[in-house]
């Protein structure tokens, strides 16, 4: 069991390895993420009983539309079903759902699910999971200057939130990716300035609690100065 003194405040994961973990079995992709999808609920629970504050999920980049049509489908019912058959449970234990990224390019029934879900848990107080789905950080940055510039130039036509109202994400303590790959691939990229970072070489499927809390001791031996130095090391 994690010590909730050690769990990082804002974990953030990218969930890679999904089609490798199906591709090494002889199964076809789609298995891999209905295997991810189970994961996502045992990381979800184990989060929650750890004591972690903030869970942000890559579950689809907007890169991944470069995917077959057949697979970003098959993700996008997964998504919905998924949701529809947690949302009970994410009520129950007080979790707040927040879905994040471009929603103008997904189909109507998965943003009216989302905004249902988000509705239904937006008085969740002990988490707060957010997913992120068609997400690209340089374009959240890019549209994030764009919207302050006009916000200068036209304040009287937005008001103080800006046209979006867009949320802004707590820093990222802790980092993971699974899968085995070292790299950020456009996510959270401002939020993780001052990020520890994780790499397992265990595809997402795989992931264990027993992995959570190995990664979570380490982020707890980790010295974090945010640039400064220790009180001792003072001249
Ligand atoms: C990356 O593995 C994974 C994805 C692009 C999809 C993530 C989706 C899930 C974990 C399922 C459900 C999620 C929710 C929120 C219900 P990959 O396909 O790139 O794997 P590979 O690198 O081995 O090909």
């Amino acid at each position: 069991m994690s010590d909730a003194r050690k769990v990082p405040g804002h974990l953030a994961i990218i969930m890679d390895g999904n089609g490798r973990w199906a591709s090494r079995l002889g199964r076809p992709r789609w298995m891999g993420h209905v295997r991810g999808a189970h994961t996502v609920k045992e990381v979800v629970s184990h989060c929650v009983r750890a004591g972690v504050q903030h869970l942000t999920l890559y579950a689809f980049s907007s890169d991944n539309w470069k995917r077959p049509r057949e697979e970003v489908g098959f993700l996008f019912d997964l998504f919905a079903s998924h949701l529809d058959r947690q949302v009970d449970a994410l009520v129950r234990n007080r979790i707040r759902l927040s879905i994040f990224g471009r929603r103008d390019r997904l189909p109507a029934e998965l943003v009216q699910a989302f905004a249902m879900a988000e509705a239904r848990t937006a008085g969740g107080t002990r988490m707060h999971l957010r997913v992120a789905v068609d997400y690209s950080s340089r374009a959240a940055i890019e549209q994030a200057f764009a919207q302050r510039f006009t916000e200068r130039t036209a304040a009287h036509e937005f008001g103080a939130g800006g046209p979006h109202g867009g949320e802004i994400l707590p820093p990222v303590d802790l980092l993971l990716r699974t899968g085995g790959e070292r790299r950020l691939s456009d996510f959270l990229l401002w939020e993780s300035a001052y990020a520890e970072l994780a790499f397992l070489d265990v595809n997402f499927p795989d992931l264990t609690s027993e992995h959570l809390d190995q990664v979570f001791a380490d982020f707890a031996s980790r010295d974090r100065r945010f640039g400064g130095i220790k009180e001792m090391q003072k001249v």
